[in-house]
């Protein structure tokens, strides 16, 4: 039975990575593109990385696509410390022949999900959400005609990891945040609160290691290096309920994003106004680390 039709908008980053050889992994998921936003890394960067993973894993088929290489509204935010100068924790992708197809991801992913019948692609979006953003407003049917939309970001009434109030992915692009959680599209929000459950492990590694093929080592490899700096595993999160759904649980809220420069910037608010007509989003608020980690090692270990 073919897989489920997939695309992911990421910012790899090693976090992104572990999502990307996740779906990979796992034949119930169709990969049909990876799209590249600036965050982590840079947008050279980010591509590259990308690029670099999909022949790791030895699915050099799936298209790239370049986006957005800084968020709507400019901000100076860093790059994020976690993942290396690299973006990949110090792992150096091998040469690979690929390059990234010519569309703006914005318009790739646009052109996929309304090539498809309603409801039928998934849009895992684990970096800033520029790309998402413009796709949608290019192309006003598309929020509605995804089947989901899978979003790691923001951090709903826990501190930030950018600022005392702010998500790294929102921070980057927060115009783009509040566009995309008032789209009315079927959203499912995995942030900090959520996220910082999921955490590199002693049993993880020695899973991947034990795996012993050159994919399993090398995301063991990268998670040990991104480790030394955050033990959460953001990304992995969206794929896995993709994949697992009875691992997490979900509260219907309405959220939004304050984009005003200053020291709210970026923070993720639930509205509580009773007579608020901003569209629901299903804000994931539990999970079951430790299956969620068995699944990361089951599947990357199948790639090799
Ligand atoms: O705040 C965590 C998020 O920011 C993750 O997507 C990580 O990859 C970084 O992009
Ligand atoms: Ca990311």
């Amino acid at each position: 039975m073919a897989g489920a039709p997939l695309i992911i908008d990421c910012d790899p980053g090693v976090d992104d990575a572990i999502a990307i050889l996740l779906a990979l992994g796992s034949p119930e998921l169709d990969v049909r593109a990876v799209t590249t936003v600036a965050g982590n890394r840079s947008l050279d960067s980010v591509t590259h990385n990308a690029l670099g993973l999909l022949a790791l894993a030895g699915r050099a088929d799936v298209p790239v696509f370049r986006g957005a290489a800084r968020g709507l509204l400019p901000r100076n935010v860093r790059f994020s410390f976690a993942h290396g100068d690299d973006g990949l924790g110090g792992y150096e992708v091998l040469p690979f022949a690929a390059s990234a197809g010519e569309a703006h991801a914005a318009d790739a992913i646009a052109d996929i999900v309304m090539a498809e019948p309603p409801g039928t692609v998934t849009l895992a979006a684990i970096g800033p959400l520029t790309n998402v953003a413009l796709a949608f407003a290019k192309v006003p049917a598309l929020a509605g005609r995804l089947k989901r939309l899978a979003i790691m970001g923001g951090a709903v009434g826990v501190p930030g990891n950018i600022t005392p109030v702010a998500e790294f992915n929102f921070m980057h692009d927060a115009v783009a945040a509040e566009i995309v959680l008032s789209s009315g599209a079927a959203i499912d929000l995995f942030d900090l609160n959520l996220t910082r459950r999921v955490v590199v492990t002693d049993e993880l590694l020695a899973a991947l290691e034990a795996g012993g093929g050159h994919v399993a080592l090398a995301a063991a490899a990268m998670l040990r290096a991104y480790a030394q700096r955050d033990l959460a595993i953001h990304d992995p999160c969206v794929i896995a309920d993709l994949l697992a759904p009875g691992l997490f649980g979900r509260t219907a809220r309405r959220i939004a994003v304050d984009y005003r420069p200053g020291p709210t910037d970026a923070q993720s608010i639930v509205d509580m106004d009773p007579a608020s007509t901003r569209p629901l989003v299903n804000l994931v608020d539990e999970v079951e680390a430790p299956a969620v980690l068995s699944l990361l090692a089951e599947r990357i270990t199948r790639l090799g």
